[in-house]
């Protein structure tokens, strides 16, 4: 009944939300053909969310954390300074090819960086100091990805997290290994005080958290 209720919420939601960038709609389509679970991708809504972000900050430098087929470092691209750079990490070369073709049609195409590799053992070789880090990897990891990035965010950066809510699992008493770490993440995130944290209840809840 909830499920059906949030479903539709979101649907109205989407349906009133002006359209996204053409790129980003040819990506969303192709995943959704090419890509196994493509419904991890970011999608019209939560993208443009993400947009909205990356135009307010206006980042020289983006860690996009679990690049998928791309479409979150090309939603940060919107946003992004003419010297700028998004280094995108993913620990799956499969969809390589279409991150590079669809990177290849934006203006600022050439100003993503993409690594392979695990993102827990990457994150430490970057000496950024970001203006906006995305974490969307590994659902185990978030609280090491937290604790990695902690300091590694400018005062005033983002640390926006994904997929905070889980389907709603944080709220069961007994969690399983991945809820359990996302909530400790959220629980951690607030209760270390170094970060402002908003937590939106957009799509499967998205975490925004402005370093102090
Ligand atoms: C939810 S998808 C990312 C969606 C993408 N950010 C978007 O907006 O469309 C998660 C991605 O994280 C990658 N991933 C999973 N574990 C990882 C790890 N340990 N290191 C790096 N990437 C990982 C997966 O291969 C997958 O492509």
């Amino acid at each position: 009944m909830l499920r059906n209720a949030l479903d539709e919420i979101y649907s109205y939601s989407d349906l009133h939300t002006s359209e996204e960038d053409s790129l980003l709609y040819e990506l969303e389509r192709r995943t959704y053909l090419a890509a196994l679970s493509p419904q991890m991708v970011s999608g019209k809504l939560q993208g443009k969310f993400l947009s909205f972000l990356s135009n307010i900050i206006k980042p020289n430098f983006v860690l996009d954390i679990g690049s998928f087929t791309g479409y979150s470092s090309l939603c940060f691209a919107s946003g992004l300074t003419d010297v700028g750079e998004i280094h995108t990490i993913d620990v799956n070369e499969d969809y390589e090819h279409i991150r590079q073709a669809f990177f290849g049609r934006h203006p600022k195409g050439n100003q993503i960086i993409q690594h392979i590799g695990d993102a827990e053992k990457l994150i430490p070789s970057f000496n950024n100091v970001w203006d906006i880090a995305f974490i969307d990897a590994n659902k185990k990891a978030y609280l090491n990805y937290y604790h990695l990035l902690k300091n590694k965010i400018r005062p005033g950066g983002l640390l926006i997290a994904d997929n905070v809510l889980w389907s709603g699992k944080v709220l069961e008493k007994t969690k399983d290994a991945e809820t359990a770490i996302i909530d400790q993440y959220n629980k951690t995130i607030v209760a270390e005080g170094l970060f402002d944290v908003t937590l939106f209840p957009l799509r499967d809840g998205i975490s925004v958290a402005v370093k102090k």
